[in-house]
C-alpha cells in the first residue's frame, strides 16, 4: 500500500518582536469580552497561508525564500478593524506600505513560479488579536505604532494538546537588492 505523503501546515508571516506582542495581547485580553484574545506568543501577520503541505517541499520553499529580496518594512499599526463573516478584531495599517505590498508580491510569484499552492486570496494585511468577538470594542482606544519589520518568517502551525502552536521554523532578514 502507497504511504500518505507527510504534512506540514505552513504559512510565511511576519513575527512582531515579543515586546510588541505583549502590547498587542493586552489590549486584546482587555477588549475580548466573550471572544477569544489571541495567546501573546501567537500574534502574526499573515503573508501567505499554505496550508498542509508536503513536507518534502520544505527544502525548496526555504530556497524560495531565502531568494526573496525586500526593504524594511515601516508598518504603521493605525487602524482596528472588526470582521463580520469570521468574527475577528485585528489590528492593521490603514494604509499599506509599499514594501510590504512588494514582500507579498514576490512571495506568492515564487510560489506561483514553483508550483506551490497556496490561499490565492487577495492579501489584506491584519493581526488577528481576537476571534469569536461580538463587534468592535467601544474602550479601551487602540494606541497607534510602528513596528519596523527586517524579517519575515516560515511558520509551521500544530496542536498541542488542542491548542494552536505556532513555531517558526526559519527566519528570512532584509535582502535589499
Ligand atoms: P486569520 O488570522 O485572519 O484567521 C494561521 O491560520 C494564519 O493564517 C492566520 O493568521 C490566518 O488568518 C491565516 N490564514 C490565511 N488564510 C487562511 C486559511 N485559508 N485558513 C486558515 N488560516 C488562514
Amino acid at each position: 500500500m502507497e504511504q500518505a505523503a507527510e504534512t506540514v501546515r505552513l504559512f510565511f508571516a511576519l513575527w512582531p518582536p515579543s515586546a510588541l506582542q505583549a502590547k498587542f495581547a493586552a489590549w486584546a485580553r482587555q477588549v475580548a469580552g466573550r471572544g477569544r484574545a489571541m495567546r501573546q506568543e501567537n500574534l502574526h501577520l499573515t503573508l501567505a497561508f499554505l496550508g498542509d503541505t508536503d513536507a518534502a517541499l520544505l527544502p525548496d520553499l526555504l530556497a524560495l525564500a531565502a531568494d526573496v529580496r525586500f526593504a524594511p518594512i515601516r508598518l504603521p499599526l493605525d487602524r482596528i478593524g472588526y470582521w463580520k463573516h469570521n468574527r475577528i478584531i485585528w489590528c492593521g495599517a490603514g494604509e499599506e506600505p509599499d514594501a510590504l505590498t512588494a514582500l507579498v508580491g514576490d512571495l506568492r510569484a515564487r510560489l506561483d513560479a514553483a508550483g506551490i499552492r497556496y490561499d490565492p486570496k487577495p492579501f489584506v494585511s491584519h493581526i488577528t488579536l481576537v476571534r469569536n468577538a461580538a463587534g468592535l470594542p467601544a474602550a479601551p482606544a487602540w494606541v497607534p505604532l510602528v513596528w519596523e519589520a527586517r524579517d519575515f518568517a516560515l511558520v509551521s502551525s500544530t496542536r498541542v494538546e488542542g491548542r494552536v502552536t505556532y513555531q517558526v521554523l526559519q527566519r528570512f532578514p532584509v535582502a535589499e537588492g
